[in-house]
């Protein structure tokens, strides 16, 4: 792998695993980041690569299903293997407009497959980016493994499923050289402030509303960025063609559970609020339609077979991501503030 396409680098995971091959990871080829920036990429999770790094990382502004652009993506840069993040990503969204999620999830996973199948000969991996989102949810008992069926519950994570399931086909048609990780939740630094855990954090210092779902019961295996990027690595080098893991945490935590160990968290290191303790502000709002009530990853198969583990626990994770949005207001105020979109419409539009 000389020259590793990461598609949608400029978003949560993509940016974080593009800073843990390019800094710490046994990888010496070049990077290029193909990324249209929507509203969840922003450049401004790259700009802070070290210079050694910078010089093996290259960023070009394309959709991935602009066909055009990406055949010359590939012929550019001699592309030889592709690590695909680049999705829309966020369930609530995609029950309220569905239709990018099939446009990006699924058209263009299809046409990244039929680029990769024109290149076969090069090729060495195309590694596929997904999520346990697809296996349903489970109740009280049990945990996804590889062989769970799949039983998606919503437009993204149905999406996430046909995506899958195009990356197996090509793998057993056409022989395409493929891994495919599913993974569970991540929590970490640079996560956009719609999800779970950095929008609690952010609402939780400012004295707003942290709201919650349902009765806060639903379950959640959630797994630190880095721990995830570590693990698509070391899937990419040692897994077996044509094979998926599934990647977790072992780490499941109630919603609610959660909130409340964030709000402690922040009242012991920040200055108290005028409302009191920070739990006083959780407000029980209406459940998510469809809502997936518990998802738990059975990750033995990547454990035994390639020797992956987390480093991280959910009380160290939480301390750290917490820490780095307490230390990057300028990020925070830029994204919440949408300043960060009107920089990219002033360098890319
Ligand atoms: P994100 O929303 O933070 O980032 C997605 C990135 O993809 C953004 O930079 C965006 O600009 C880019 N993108 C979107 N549409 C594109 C297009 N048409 N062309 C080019 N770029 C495009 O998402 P994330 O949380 O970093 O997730 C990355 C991947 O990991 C996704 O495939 C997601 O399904 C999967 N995943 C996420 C989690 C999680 O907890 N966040 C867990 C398991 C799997
Ligand atoms: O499991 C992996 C998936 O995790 C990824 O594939 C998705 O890309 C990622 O967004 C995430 O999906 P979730 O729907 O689980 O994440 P989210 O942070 O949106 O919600 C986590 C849980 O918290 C879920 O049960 C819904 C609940 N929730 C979420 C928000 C945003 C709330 O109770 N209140 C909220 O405001």
């Amino acid at each position: 792998m000389k020259n590793l396409l990461v598609t949608g680098g400029c978003g949560f995971i993509g940016a974080n695993f593009i800073h843990y091959l390019l800094s710490e990871a046994d990888f010496d080829g070049r990077v290029i980041n193909v990324d249209n920036l929507t509203y969840a990429g922003n450049p401004e999770n790259l700009t802070d690569l070290p210079e050694d790094a910078l010089q093996r990382y290259h960023f070009v502004k394309a959709d991935i299903c602009d066909e055009a652009a990406m055949a010359k993506v590939f012929d550019d840069f001699n592309i030889d293997s592709i690590c695909h993040f680049a999705a829309e990503s966020h369930v609530d969204r995609s029950i309220v407009s569905p239709d990018a999620f099939i446009q990006t999830n699924v058209n263009g996973t299809f046409g990244l497959l039929e680029l990769a199948r024109r290149h076969q000969d090069r090729l060495v991996l195309f590694h596929h980016i997904s999520t346990d989102e697809v296996f349903g949810e489970l109740g009280d008992e049990g945990a996804f493994t590889e062989t769970t069926p799949y039983n998606p519950s919503s437009p993204y994570s149905a999406s996430k499923a046909a995506s899958d399931h195009l990356v197996r086909a090509y793998s057993r048609t056409y022989d395409l050289p493929v891994t495919i990780s599913n993974c569970s939740n991540n929590y970490g630094p640079c996560q956009f402030p719609e999800k779970l855990i950095p929008l609690m954090i952010l609402n939780a210092l400012e004295g707003k509303a942290l709201p919650v779902y349902g009765d806060g019961t639903n379950v959640r295996d959630w797994l630190y960025v880095k721990d995830h990027c570590r693990a698509i690595w070391t899937v990419m080098q040692h897994g077996r063609r044509g094979e998926t893991y599934n990647v977790g945490g072992r780490c499941e935590k109630a919603n609610l559970d959660v909130v409340k160990i964030i709000c402690r968290t922040l009242d012991d290191t920040v200055p108290p609020l005028d409302q009191g303790r920070r739990e006083a502000l959780i407000h029980f709002v209406k459940d998510r339609p469809g809502h997936d009530f518990r998802y738990a990853i059975d990750c033995s198969k990547l454990e035994r077979d390639l020797g992956w583990t987390p480093a991280e626990s959910f009380e160290t994770g939480i301390d750290k991501t917490i820490r780095w949005y307490l230390d990057h207001r300028g990020w925070v105020d830029r994204v919440i503030s949408g300043e960060y979109q009107k920089w990219i419409d002033e360098h890319y539009h």
